[in-house]
C-alpha cells in the first residue's frame, strides 16, 4: 500500500463503481423516514395518469439529465431511461411505459453522476388525487346549536380504494380550523360542522390522499363559502326624545349589526296607537320611527324559526323609574369616561348608557347595555378633550323606557377658542351706552362656561375689564368716557381665559355738550308747538294737520298734557329711541369680523341700521306704521335657543 498513493483503490471499471455507488446510496434512502418528500420524487396523477418525477436542481445547470426507471416487480431487472430536457428538473413517463401496480426504482443521472438518491415509487399507491368538491347547498339543523351538513365529492377514484381528506372552515377572516376527525371517502358521508354562530359568513376547503402516502396531498380544492341564517339583532336602542316633548326630528331606531361577514335584511315592527302594527324591512342598522310608536320589534328577514324579534317598549315610564343622581367623570391617564347613577330598587331592570358628540348625527350615537343591578359603566371610547358629549342613562324594562336627564361632558376641559361677539344696543334711558352679544357656540367653548370679561378702553386710557356673569347677555356701560371707545370680550371656562371676540369700535358724544343742544332745541319745539296747538285750537281739523305737519316719530313723542305725570322716571333698563340730535355723531364701527362657525342670530334689523345710517329713513320719517315704536326697542336676543352655554338649566331643557 505504501508504494501507491496515487491509486488507493483498484481500477475497478465504471458501471461496477457506479453500481456500488447505487446500492450504496439505496441502502441510504431506505433509512429515511417512510413518506417524507426527498430530493427527488414522482407520482402519478390520479389513478390512470402519467408518471411525474421531479428533483431538486443540483450541480451545472447546462448539462443534460437522465432519468432511469428499473422495474421491480413485472419485469425483474428492466431499466430503462427518459431524457430530460436540459435545464429541467422534471420529466413525465407515459402511462403506456407503465404497467399498473407495478414498483419502480428510479434515480436521475447528470453526465454520468447520480443526482440524488434513488427513490422506490409504488404504482399501486404513489398518486396524486384530484381535489375534493364541495356542493353549494348547504343545510342547517333545525334547532339550536347550529349545525351545518356540508355535501361532497371525492375525486375520481377505484371504488374500493379508500381516500382519507381533510377540511378546514373559518369563520368570517379568522384563522383556519381542521375539521377533526378526517373523513375518509368509504363509506361517503356529508361534512358536518357543529357548534356555528347565526349570521356569519363561514368559508371551507379541502384535500385528499390516498391512505398510506400521508405525504401526497391533492391540489387544495377552490373555497366554498356560505352563510349561517340570519339573526335578529340582539341589541336595539331608541336615539330621541321618547319622554320629552316631541322635537321635530322623529326618533331613530339602532341596532348593533347582527351579521358578521355576511348582510343581513331587517324586519322592523312598529305598533303605533290604536294602529296596525307596521313592517318593513331594511339592509342598515336604523329606522326612523313615528314619534307616536309604542312598541317596536327588530327580527331579520328569513331568520330560524326558533328567533323571536328583540323589542323594545317605547311607553315613558315617568321620572320615578328614571336613574338620578348621573355623575360622569374623567378617568386619569385614560381617555374613558366613567358613568355612575343611582337607581330606586324595584322592578327587574336594564340600564342603556347612550353617548353622542355635540354635532354628530343621530345615527352616530353609541350606546352600552348594563345587566340588572349594575350602577356603573366604563365607557370605552377614546373621548376627545374640550369637545362636548351628550351622555344619558335610561332604565329599561319589558314596559317602557325612563331616561335621567342628559349630562354634557367634556373629557377634558379647553381653553374657549374665541370670544363673544359684542354689538351695541339702544342705549339706556338715561343714555348710558348699552351692548349685548352672543353666546360662543359650544364647539368653540370647549368647556362649561364660568364667566365673560368685558374690557374696555376709552381714546388712550389704559383698558378697563370687569367680569360677567355667565347668565348675562346685555350690560349697559356707565363709567365711559366721551370720545373713541373700544370694547371687546373674552369667555372663560374652568381651563382659562379664551381670546378676545372681535372688538366693536364707536364714538362716544359729549353728553353735556348735546344736553345744551337737545334742551334748546326741545324750547324751540316746545315753542313751535305751543303755537301751533293755540293757532290750531279753534279750528276742527287740528288734529289732522297736526299729524300732515309733523313727522310721526315726533309727535308720537310729544307728551299729552293728559298723562303728565310728575312721579319718578322709570329706571327700568328698556332703552328707548335716542334724541335725533344724537344721531349725527353716533358711529359704529365693527372691525375684525371673526366668522363664526354657527350662522349668527341675525342682529336686530333697526339696532345696526339706525347705528349704521344715522339719517332716519323715508319710512322712519313719514311711513312708519302703528309698530314704529315696538320696532325701536332692541329684540330680546334669542341666543339661548342655539349653540348655548352649557348651563345645567339647559341640560334640563335639553332632557
Ligand atoms: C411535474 O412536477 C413538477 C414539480 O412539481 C412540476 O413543475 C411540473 O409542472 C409537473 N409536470 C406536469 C406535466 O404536471
Ligand atoms: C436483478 O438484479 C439483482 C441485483 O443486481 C440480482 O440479484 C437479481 O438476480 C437480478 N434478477 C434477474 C432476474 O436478473
Ligand atoms: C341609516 O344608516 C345608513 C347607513 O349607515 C345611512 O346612510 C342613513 O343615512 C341612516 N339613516 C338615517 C335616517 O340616519
Ligand atoms: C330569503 O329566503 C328566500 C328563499 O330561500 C330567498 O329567495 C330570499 O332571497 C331570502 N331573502 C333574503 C333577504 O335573504
Ligand atoms: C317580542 O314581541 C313579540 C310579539 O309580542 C313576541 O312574540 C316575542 O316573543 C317578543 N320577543 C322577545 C324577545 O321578547
Ligand atoms: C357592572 O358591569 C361591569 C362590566 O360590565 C362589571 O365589571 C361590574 O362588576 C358590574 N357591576 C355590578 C355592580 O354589577
Ligand atoms: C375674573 O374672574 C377670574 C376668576 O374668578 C379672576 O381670576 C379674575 O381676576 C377676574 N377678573 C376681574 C377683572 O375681576
Ligand atoms: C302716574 O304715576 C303713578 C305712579 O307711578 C301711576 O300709578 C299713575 O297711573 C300715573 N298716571 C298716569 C296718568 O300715567
Amino acid at each position: 500500500m505504501r508504494g501507491g498513493p496515487a491509486a488507493p483503490f483498484p481500477p475497478w471499471p465504471k458501471p461496477v463503481l457506479l453500481l456500488l455507488l447505487l446500492l450504496l446510496l439505496l441502502l441510504f434512502s431506505r433509512t429515511r423516514p417512510q413518506g417524507s418528500p426527498g430530493p427527488l420524487q414522482c407520482y402519478g396523477f390520479g389513478p390512470l395518469g402519467d408518471l411525474n418525477c421531479s428533483w431538486e436542481p443540483h450541480g451545472d445547470l447546462g448539462a443534460p439529465s437522465v432519468l432511469y426507471v428499473q422495474s421491480q416487480k413485472y419485469h425483474s431487472n428492466k431499466t430503462w431511461t427518459v431524457a430530460v430536457p436540459t435545464g429541467q428538473n422534471w420529466v413525465t413517463i407515459p402511462r403506456e411505459q407503465l404497467t399498473t401496480s407495478d414498483e419502480l426504482l428510479v434515480w436521475v443521472a447528470k453526465a454520468s453522476q447520480l443526482l440524488w438518491p434513488p427513490v422506490f415509487v409504488n404504482l399501486e399507491t404513489r398518486m396524486k388525487p384530484d381535489a375534493p368538491h364541495l356542493y353549494p347547498d348547504v343545510d342547517f339543523s333545525e334547532d339550536d346549536p347550529l349545525e351545518a351538513i356540508i355535501q361532497w365529492a371525492p375525486p375520481t377514484w377505484p371504488p374500493h380504494k379508500v381516500l382519507v381528506c381533510q377540511f378546514y372552515y373559518r369563520r368570517c377572516q379568522e384563522s383556519w380550523v381542521l375539521l377533526e376527525p378526517e373523513v375518509k371517502s368509504i363509506p361517503l358521508m356529508p361534512i358536518e360542522i357543529q357548534d356555528l354562530e347565526l349570521a356569519i359568513g363561514y368559508e371551507m376547503f379541502g384535500r385528499c390522499h390516498v391512505d398510506k402516502e400521508e405525504d401526497l396531498w391533492s391540489e387544495w380544492s377552490p373555497i366554498l363559502p356560505f352563510q349561517t341564517p340570519p339573526s335578529a339583532p340582539k341589541d336595539v336602542w331608541i336615539m330621541g326624545n321618547i319622554c320629552g316633548a316631541p322635537g321635530r326630528q322623529e326618533p331613530l331606531l339602532l341596532w348593533k349589526a347582527s351579521g358578521l361577514c355576511m348582510q343581513v335584511t331587517y324586519r322592523v315592527w312598529i305598533q303605533v296607537k290604536d294602529q296596525e302594527v307596521i313592517q318593513e324591512e331594511t339592509p342598515y342598522c336604523n329606522f326612523s320611527v313615528p314619534t307616536q310608536a309604542e312598541w317596536v320589534g327588530v327580527s331579520a328577514v328569513n331568520a330560524t324559526s326558533w328567533e323571536s324579534p328583540t323589542n323594545l317598549s317605547l311607553t315613558c315610564l315617568g321620572p320615578d323609574f328614571a336613574p338620578h343622581g348621573v355623575v360622569v367623570k374623567s378617568i386619569s391617564g385614560n381617555t374613558e369616561l366613567l358613568v355612575t347613577w343611582q337607581q330606586e330598587p324595584g322592578e327587574l331592570q336594564e340600564h342603556v348608557v347612550d353617548w353622542i358628540r355635540d354635532g354628530d348625527p343621530s345615527e352616530d350615537l353609541n350606546w352600552v347595555r348594563l345587566p340588572p343591578g349594575n350602577r356603573s359603566a366604563v365607557l370605552p371610547v377614546d373621548f376627545k378633550e374640550g369637545v362636548p358629549y351628550r351622555i344619558t342613562v335610561t332604565a329599561i324594562s319589558p314596559w317602557g323606557l325612563a331616561p335621567a336627564p342628559s349630562v354634557w361632558k367634556f373629557r377634558e376641559e379647553l381653553v374657549p377658542l374665541s370670544g363673544p361677539v359684542v354689538w351695541r344696543i339702544q342705549d339706556s334711558p338715561s343714555g348710558i351706552p348699552a351692548v349685548a352679544w352672543e353666546e360662543v357656540p359650544r364647539q368653540q367653548l370647549r368647556g362649561h362656561l364660568t364667566h365673560y370679561t368685558l374690557c374696555t378702553q376709552s381714546g388712550t386710557r389704559p383698558s378697563v375689564c370687569k367680569n360677567v356673569t355667565g347668565s348675562t347677555r346685555t350690560i349697559t356701560l356707565p363709567d365711559l368716557h366721551w370720545g373713541p371707545c373700544k370694547l371687546w370680550m373674552t369667555a372663560s371656562t374652568i381651563a382659562g381665559q379664551g381670546p378676545p371676540g372681535p372688538s366693536l369700535q364707536f364714538h362716544l358724544p359729549d353728553n353735556t355738550l348735546n344736553w345744551k343742544v337737545l334742551s334748546v332745541v326741545c324750547l324751540l319745539w316746545g315753542l313751535l308747538l305751543t303755537g301751533c296747538g293755540v293757532s290750531l285750537a279753534t279750528c276742527g281739523r287740528c288734529v289732522h294737520l297736526r299729524h300732515k305737519v309733523l313727522p310721526h316719530w315726533v309727535w308720537e313723542k310729544i307728551p299729552d298734557p293728559a298723562n303728565s305725570n310728575f312721579s319718578l322716571p322709570h329706571v327700568k333698563e328698556v332703552p328707548q329711541a335716542q334724541p335725533p340730535s344724537d344721531s349725527p355723531i353716533l358711529e359704529v364701527e365693527e372691525i375684525e369680523q371673526v366668522p363664526v362657525k354657527e350662522p349668527s342670530q341675525p342682529l336686530a334689523p333697526l339696532d345696526s341700521g339706525y347705528e349704521k345710517h344715522f339719517l332716519p329713513t323715508p319710512e322712519e320719517l313719514g311711513l312708519l306704521g302703528p309698530t314704529a315704536g315696538s320696532r325701536l326697542r332692541p329684540e330680546p336676543t334669542s341666543g339661548e335657543e342655539r349653540g348655548a352655554p352649557l348651563t345645567d338649566e339647559d341640560i334640563e331643557a335639553q332632557s
